[in-house]
């Protein structure tokens, strides 16, 4: 088991397949992009199913997200779904997608055993998603979106950043198209993640904002506490559901009480939290043969420190070196 000194233990791993992205979205890069990279560095379909299988047969690992960057550019990734799917016992296997390319993968990729997509959607409008994410891409988005719900690939979830005097006025919107399709949207709270260092609270729409945006529409009302878990959302009933909404209020309502995440970055370190400031190098310890238990031993090691909690409101607070893209969403 991955367990740290504050009891939580992690069974929730998230993988990022590539730090690399077909978007630009502001809150996570800049237009020009990044320094991808290099791909030597890069753990090979190979590696990555080696260390999720360990996770799963050896250290406890239930459930498998696999991000990026954007992790449909993976060429592999068809193949490393199946791949996971097919270890004993069987885990949870999601997707964390920007949608750009579902539109021909969700099948197949529903077929190699994905349970599960998170799509982001920050906007339903076009002018606003060019601006947002620096592409013309929103129509490949809604495409996605649909092949998903079309592949089973269910409960589809949206995942929408409202971000003050760009998207802000969306909130609505976007619940009435997401209750329109089925699709389940959540609300995420801007953290400071983004390369740029761009990151301001004020800029920040809170938790409690959003609700008053969506409480001047719809009425909504908390699904019970327990039934949240580990997970990041806290969810509401719209209009007595039994549709619900979520928000994810990272900053304001933090959830790392109840973290059971560990995240494995493209590059084979393991991370204990998003905003950790230290890595574990999973990838030289296999590449210089190291065995399954002395793997298991260095990740266990590197869950054991993981911190109370993101320490975002702290004095001495330092934003990560390290963005969202290449930590894995
Ligand atoms: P499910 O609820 O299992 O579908 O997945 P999820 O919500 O964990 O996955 P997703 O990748 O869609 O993440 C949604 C949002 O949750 C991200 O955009 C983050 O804002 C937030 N999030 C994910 N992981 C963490 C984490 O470890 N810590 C914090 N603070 N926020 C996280
Ligand atoms: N703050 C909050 N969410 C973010 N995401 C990317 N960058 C940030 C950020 N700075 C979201 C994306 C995606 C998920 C993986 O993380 O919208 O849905
Ligand atoms: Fe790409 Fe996701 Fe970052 Fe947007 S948030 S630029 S989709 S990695």
């Amino acid at each position: 088991m991955l367990v740290d000194t504050f009891g939580r233990t992690a069974t929730d791993l998230r993988v990022s397949l590539t730090d690399r992205c077909n978007l630009r979205c502001s809150y996570c890069m800049p237009p020009e992009g990044l320094d991808w990279l290099p791909k030597p560095e890069l753990l090979t379909d190979d590696e990555v199913v080696r260390l999720v299988r360990l996770g799963v047969e050896e250290l406890g690992v239930t459930e498998v997200r696999y991000t990026g960057g954007e992790p449909l550019l993976r060429r592999g990734i068809a193949d490393i779904v199946r791949r996971t799917a097919g270890l004993t016992p069987r885990p949870q296997v999601s997707l964390t997608t920007n949608g750009i390319g579902l539109e021909r993968l969700a099948a197949p990729l529903a077929d190699a055993g994905l349970d599960r997509v998170n799509v982001s959607l920050d906007t339903l409008d076009r002018e606003t998603f060019k601006r947002l994410a620096h592409r013309d891409r929103l129509d490949d988005v809604l495409k996605g979106l649909a092949a998903a719900a079309a592949a089973g690939l269910a409960p589809v979830k949206i995942n929408a950043v409202l971000m003050r005097g760009v998207n802000d006025h969306e909130a609505v919107p976007l619940l009435r198209f997401c209750l329109e399709h089925g699709y389940r949207l959540r609300f995420i709270e801007q953290m400071p993640l983004d390369a740029q260092h761009g990151w301001t609270r004020d800029n920040m729409i809170t938790a409690d904002e959003i609700l008053a945006l969506l409480g001047a529409e719809y009425r909504l009302t908390p699904e019970l506490p327990e039934e949240r878990g580990s997970a990041p959302a806290e969810s509401f009933l719209v209009d007595g559901g039994p549709a619900t909404v979520g928000v994810i209020g990272s900053v304001t309502r933090p959830f790392c009480g109840a973290c059971d995440r560990v995240r494995l970055t493209a590059d084979g370190q393991v991370r204990n939290c998003l905003f950790a400031t230290e890595e574990s190098n999973l990838r030289d310890a296999l590449r210089a043969g190291a065995s399954d238990d002395e793997l298991a031993d260095r990740w266990r090691k590197a869950v054991w420190t993981k911190r109370a909690g993101h320490g975002i409101d702290d004095p001495s607070f330092l934003q990560p070196a390290r963005p969202m893209s290449a930590i894995g969403g």
